[in-house]
């Protein structure tokens, strides 16, 4: 079989890698980026260390207003897909990229596989929930990484096509996991202390385009007493330097800035780290599934498991509600097994082959 998978933006690369390996065993793959990010660190880096395959075209649109940037990949994918005339067209998650992937396929009639399907915040305002509802009902095949993405797809009425094969990204990070000295040699380089030290990243709009929110938020990393670890992404670092919170972080002692990192960084920051404060869906799953107790700057999360079980804490944008939680701050003993095997990307291929009768 031919599949076409759209991918554009950092996690998906990062979740493309398993997939891609796996169909690659037995079938073709056309490997479409749209360009959503595009600079080194938030692109190349993950293709070199993930040894994802180049991608057979770069749409190249880069950043802009969430209609211009997904009219500009709609308008570039639709001849590629026309003439590459492929069995399925595979996404993931909830980007700009995902949608662009999600609409072309149901204008051309074909199939849709949506992996990460039925997701939801039920919050409308996020970007990224309005991507993962239409996704989702324009999609033909659903793959869920958990039993409440299955639930809220037959809450709405989706009812085939529904396949529960765990978290992609648990397949990708068993990959790449480094070993327990490996990590305590990377963050001794980066002059830190395991369990002593918080890793941070904030990207989402609610957070960065909002002053308030993100001065709650900054205030309340300079105010901790803990070192903070704070990988930059482009838009915090541009918005951090709109409203002059760039500089007092920079003379902050206890923060380290440092630019987006890899993924093996990421995972060997993430597992030695007291806690994670973020507002990434992707950091919340993968601290749960790394045992660090994680601090999500949101109202509400997709992951809602690792709310449940203890592991993640909602704080919102809010300097008291987050420090107040890091100084409470304890190890639930109990640790379920909430996103499957880390076999996602074998089941989604044999299940593919199955729905699509070949
Ligand atoms: C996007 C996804 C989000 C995902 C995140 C992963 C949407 C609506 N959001 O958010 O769901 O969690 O990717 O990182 O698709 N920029 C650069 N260089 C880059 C990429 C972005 O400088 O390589 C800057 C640009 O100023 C750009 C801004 O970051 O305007 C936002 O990028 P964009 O891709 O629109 O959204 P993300 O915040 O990355």
């Amino acid at each position: 079989m031919k599949f076409l998978t759209v991918i554009g933006a950092r996690p998906q690369f990062i979740k493309a890698a398993p997939l891609s390996k796996e169909i690659r065993k037995r079938h073709r793959e056309i490997l479409v980026h749209t360009g959503q990010h595009y600079d080194y660190g938030m692109s190349r880096q993950f293709f070199n260390e993930l040894h994802i395959p180049r991608p057979d075209f770069n749409l190249e649109v880069g950043s802009g207003l969430h209609g211009a940037q997904t009219a500009a990949m709609l308008a570039k994918l639709e001849p590629v897909v026309l003439k590459q005339k492929p069995d399925a067209v595979i996404i993931f998650g909830d980007t700009n990229s995902t949608l662009a992937g999600a609409l072309i396929a149901a204008k051309l009639h074909i199939p849709l596989a949506h992996i990460e399907a039925g997701m939801r915040s039920f919050n409308r305002m996020m970007p990224e929930e309005v991507n993962r509802v239409v996704a989702d009902h324009l999609s033909n095949i659903h793959f869920c990484p958990t039993d409440t993405a299955v639930k809220n797809l037959k809450k709405e009425g989706i009812t085939s096509g529904l396949y529960l094969v765990g978290d992609i990204m648990y397949d990708a990070m068993k990959d790449i996991l480094p070993s327990k000295d490996q990590t305590a040699k990377m963050i001794k380089k980066m002059d830190l202390v395991a369990k002593q030290y918080l890793f941070v990243t904030i990207h989402r709009a609610e957070n960065t385009d909002n002053p308030d929110n993100l001065s709650s938020i900054m205030e309340a990393l300079i105010s901790s007493d803990k070192k903070v670890v704070f990988p930059v992404h482009p838009r915090t670092e541009k918005k951090l330097k709109e409203v002059s919170l760039w500089n007092e972080l920079k003379r902050s002692e206890n923060i380290l800035l440092i630019p987006p990192q890899g993924y093996r960084e990421s995972l060997a920051l993430q597992s030695d780290a007291y806690a994670v404060i973020t507002d990434s869906g992707g950091i919340q799953k993968e601290a749960y599934l790394l045992k660090t107790p994680c601090l999500t700057v949101r109202h509400e999360t997709e992951w809602v498991e690792t709310v449940k079980t203890g592991w993640n804490h909602l704080v919102g944008p809010d300097k008291k509600r987050l420090l107040k939680t890091l100084a409470k701050l304890k190890l639930p003993s109990a640790h379920p097994n909430l996103y499957g095997q880390g076999q996602a990307a074998r089941l989604i291929v044999g299940h593919l082959e199955r729905h699509l009768g070949r």
